[in-house]
C-alpha cells in the first residue's frame, strides 16, 4: 500500500501549486487534480515556455506520470478541448496519460450565464468570481439534478441537457438575462462533449484505490485555496468546493487513513484576486511595488491581484484544517525589493483584543493585523542562488518557530529549476 500525498494552497489559491506539481511529478505515478474546474489557473514554466493549466493535472508534462482528473471536480468540456487544442504541440500521449472520472460534473453554457446572471445582481457585494460556472454547477450537483462526465455516452443526454438548460432558462429570465445565442452556444458544448468522448473515462475511484494497493505514489493536486473553502474560507467570499485535505478524500474517493504528507504551499507574501477579507491588504505604493514585482495578474482572468504582507494567523488555521506536514514557501524573490518585510502575528478586533485566530467576524468586523518587522535580504534570488541568504534564512526561521512546520522548500523564481530544497523531502 502507498499513500496518497496531497499538495494545497494554504492562502488565497496562486500559491504556485502548478510550479510545484510540476516539479514533484516525476516522483509520483499518478498526479490527481480532485476539486473545482476552470477557476483554476495553474502556471508551469520550463525551457523557457510558460503553460498555464486549467483542468489538466499538472503532471501532464511528465512522460511517466499519469494525470486523472477526479470525481470532485466540475469539468467545462468546452475549456478542456480549447485545452488540449493547445498542448497537441508538446507531443504529449493524452491516450495513455489522461484519465477522466465519470462522475466529475459537467458544466454547462447555461452555468456560465447563471454565474453571471448571480453576480450582476449581487451589485456592490460581488464575490469576484472567474465566471466559470463553478458555483451553479456545483449548485446543480448539490441538488441532484447536474449530469456528469459518464452522461454524454448514454442515448438520452441530449433530452437531460435540455431539460437542464429549461430550468436554468427560467432563472436567467428572472435575472433578465436573456441576451445570448442558444444555438452556437449549444452547438460548440456537443462539439466539446464529442471530443471529450475519445478520452479514458474512468471509474476513478477504483483506478486510484488499486493504484494505492500496488504500490504507485499518488500526488493529489488541490485548486484555489484554503481560505477560499466552503467551508472554512471567508464566506460567502469563496469558491463553491472543499479545498481542504479532506476535498481530496471526497473528491477522489480515497479514505483518509491513506492520505500522507499534506504539503502546504504559500507564497512569501499573501494575494488574493476578487472580493473579500483580506486583513494584511496594502492599498499604498508597497502593494503596488509588490504586484509589478511578483507580476500579480490572474492566470485564468487577467485581474490584478491584491497584495500584501505574510498573514500568520491565517496560515496558522489553514495548517490545522489540512494537518500540513511540510511548508513550500513560494516566490521568495519577489521580496527581493524590500528593506523591510513585514509579517503579521496577531489581529487586532474592533474590541481591541488581540488575537492569532480567524475570527468568525471576519467578514464584518475591521481587522488591524499587528507586524513584526524582519530585515530584508535585498539580493537577487531569482538565478542559481542555493545558498540563501542570512536573512532570508531568518525570515524562514521565524515563520517555522510561528507556525510549527518545517519549511521544505523554497522557490526562488518561476521556472523549474528556481526551486531549492531546505530540507530532506520524503
Ligand atoms: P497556482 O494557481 O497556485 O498554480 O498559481 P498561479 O500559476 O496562478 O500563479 C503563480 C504565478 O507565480 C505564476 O505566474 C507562476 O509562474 C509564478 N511563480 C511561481 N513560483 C514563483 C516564484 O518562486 N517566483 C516568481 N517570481 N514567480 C513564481
Ligand atoms: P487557482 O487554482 C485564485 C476566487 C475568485 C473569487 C472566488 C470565487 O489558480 O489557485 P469562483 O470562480 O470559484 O466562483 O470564484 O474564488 N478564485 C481563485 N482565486 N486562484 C484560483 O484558483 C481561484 N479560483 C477561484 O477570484 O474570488
Ligand atoms: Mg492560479
Amino acid at each position: 500500500m502507498s499513500k496518497v500525498d496531497v499538495l494545497l494552497g494554504l492562502q488565497w489559491g496562486d500559491e504556485g501549486k502548478g510550479k510545484i506539481v510540476d516539479v514533484f511529478a516525476p516522483r509520483y505515478d499518478v498526479v490527481a487534480r480532485f476539486q473545482g474546474g476552470p477557476n483554476a489557473g495553474h502556471t508551469l514554466e520550463f525551457d523557457g515556455i510558460k503553460h498555464v493549466l486549467h483542468q489538466i493535472p499538472s503532471g501532464i508534462f511528465r512522460e511517466k506520470t499519469l494525470n486523472v482528473i477526479g470525481n470532485g471536480v466540475v469539468l467545462d468540456p468546452i475549456v478542456f478541448k480549447a485545452e488540449i487544442d493547445k498542448l497537441k504541440k508538446y507531443n504529449i500521449s493524452f491516450d495513455r496519460n489522461l484519465f477522466i472520472s465519470k462522475k466529475a460534473q459537467l458544466i454547462i453554457p447555461t452555468h456560465r450565464l447563471l454565474d453571471r446572471a448571480y453576480e450582476t445582481a449581487k451589485g456592490d457585494n460581488k464575490i469576484g468570481s472567474t465566471l466559470k460556472g463553478i458555483g451553479p454547477t456545483y449548485q446543480d450537483k448539490i441538488g441532484r439534478q447536474g449530469l456528469r462526465v459518464g452522461d454524454i455516452v448514454s442515448s438520452n443526454f441530449k433530452e437531460r441537457f435540455s431539460k437542464l438548460a429549461e430550468i436554468h432558462f427560467s432563472i436567467l429570465k428572472q435575472y433578465n438575462f436573456t441576451d445570448f445565442n442558444w444555438s452556437d452556444l449549444e452547438k460548440e458544448f456537443f462539439d466539446s462533449v464529442n471530443f471529450l468522448k475519445q478520452f479514458q473515462l474512468i471509474d476513478s475511484e477504483y483506478f486510484i484505490n488499486e493504484q494505492i494497493k500496488n504500490g504507485s505514489s499518488v500526488l493529489a493536486e488541490g485548486a484555489q485555496g484554503s481560505l477560499l473553502d466552503i467551508d472554512f474560507g471567508s464566506y460567502p467570499f469563496v469558491t463553491s468546493s472543499n479545498t481542504v485535505t479532506a476535498g481530496a478524500c471526497t473528491g477522489l474517493g480515497v479514505a483518509p487513513k491513506h492520505i500522507g504528507e499534506v504539503f502546504g504551499i504559500f507564497k512569501a507574501y499573501s494575494t488574493r484576486v476578487g472580493s473579500g477579507p483580506f486583513p494584511t491588504e496594502l492599498l499604498d505604493d508597497v502593494g503596488e511595488r509588490m504586484r509589478k514585482q511578483g507580476n500579480e495578474f490572474g492566470s485564468t482572468t487577467g485581474r490584478p491581484r491584491r497584495c500584501g504582507w505574510l498573514d500568520l494567523p491565517s496560515l496558522k488555521y489553514s495548517i490545522m484544517i489540512n494537518g500540513v506536514t511540510q511548508l513550500l514557501m513560494m516566490k521568495a524573490d519577489v521580496l527581493n525589493i524590500f528593506d523591510t518585510i513585514k509579517v503579521c502575528t496577531h489581529y487586532k478586533l474592533e474590541n481591541e483584543t488581540t488575537v492569532d485566530r480567524v475570527p468568525y467576524e471576519i467578514i464584518t468586523e475591521k481587522i488591524t493585523p499587528v507586524y513584526t518587522d524582519l530585515p530584508g535580504w535585498k539580493n537577487n534570488l531569482s538565478r542559481d542562488s542555493s545558498k540563501l541568504p542570512s536573512e532570508l534564512e531568518s525570515y524562514i526561521l521565524f515563520i517555522e518557530s510561528q507556525l510549527e512546520v518545517p519549511v521544505t522548500l523554497v522557490s526562488m523564481g518561476p521556472d523549474r529549476e528556481q526551486t531549492i530544497l531546505r530540507k530532506s523531502t520524503k
